[in-house]
């Protein structure tokens, strides 16, 4: 039997996974099958129906989107650290009659902006914008990075204090309001990981922010220059990102835990990228 294994989003009809994985299987030499599975709002457990039908029929693994992926990693028996820090999964693997769940969004941003950007985070001032389910699977990988400090800023800043003393001990992290901005200097890295761009809307972040030697990391995707974007290039910053890498990398990470092999990106990153103007 071939081996299966699905996305599964409402609505799933852009998602790219099912691009990603079939180019991946096809350049490791892979026979396997990957399907995007439109996920039921009703009833109210149609999401955990579908993942245990999937099983049942011999899947091996799912990559979860929005907005399932908090009941996603609530349905696992497993979870890793990330995927806890997160409180949410975007891969499940089935295993020995249990279900696993990673979370892999954080490390594919890392390995994006440090590899396929060569930005280093090491002894670099970070700052990350948001405290959603999006900046929280960025935190540990950032921190494992070793940069000189990573300041988290939130309009709800009760959110952002709470996640710095959940983490508190982990390394140089401290929150600080959107308000206060203007009076940290510069920072090398600017990650947007709000949902702002979505509904093209700009976080309330100075321009002051940015180092023009620096990078502007945004998570969305195939958007075009964001408003946030934008203030980067206004404020003179020559590296500015979309989400795209941060897509395939985290792709390459649940095919690698899945098969064993981790696939080449780069030529699927080409393929996916959409000039930002
Ligand atoms: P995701 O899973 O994509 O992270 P989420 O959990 O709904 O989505 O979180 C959305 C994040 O975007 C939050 O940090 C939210 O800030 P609040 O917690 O203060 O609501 C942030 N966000 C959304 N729209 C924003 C805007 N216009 N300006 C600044 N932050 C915004």
């Amino acid at each position: 039997m071939t081996d299966r294994y699905a996305v599964i989003g409402h609505p799933i009809g852009h998602s790219k996974s099912p691009l990603i994985h079939g180019l991946f299987a096809q350049a490791c030499g892979h026979t396997l099958r990957y399907e995007a599975l439109e996920g039921p709002l009703t009833p109210a457990d149609g999401f955990e129906r579908l993942v245990h039908d999937f099983r049942a029929q011999g899947g091996l693994g799912l990559n979860i989107t929005a907005p399932f992926k908090l009941r996603a990693f609530a349905l696992a028996d497993e979870r890793s650290e990330r995927a806890t820090l997160a409180g949410a999964a975007n891969a499940l693997k089935f295993e020995g009659g249990r279900i696993l769940a990673e979370n892999f969004d954080g490390i594919g941003l890392r390995r994006d902006i440090e590899v396929n950007l060569q930005c280093p985070l090491a002894g670099r001032r970070v700052l990350l914008l948001g405290a959603g389910g999006a900046a929280r699977g960025a935190l540990l990988p950032f921190l494992h990075a070793g940069p000189a400090e990573l300041v988290l800023t939130n309009r709800d800043e009760a959110k952002a204090q709470a996640l710095v003393a959940e983490l508190a001990g982990r390394g140089p992290l401290r929150s600080r309001p959107y308000a206060a901005l203007a009076a940290e200097g510069r920072f090398d890295l600017v990650v947007n990981a709000t949902s702002a761009s979505l509904s093209g809307q700009l976080p309330p972040v100075p321009a002051s922010v940015f180092s023009p030697t620096g990078t502007a990391y945004e998570l969305a995707y195939g958007k075009g220059l964001t408003p946030f974007l934008k203030l980067a290039r206004q404020a003179g910053v020559r590296g500015v990102a979309d989400g795209v890498g941060m897509l395939v990398e985290q792709a390459a990470e649940a095919f690698a835990w899945w098969r064993g092999v981790r696939p080449a990106t780069t030529a699927v990153i080409d393929r996916l990228t959409v000039p930002l103007e």
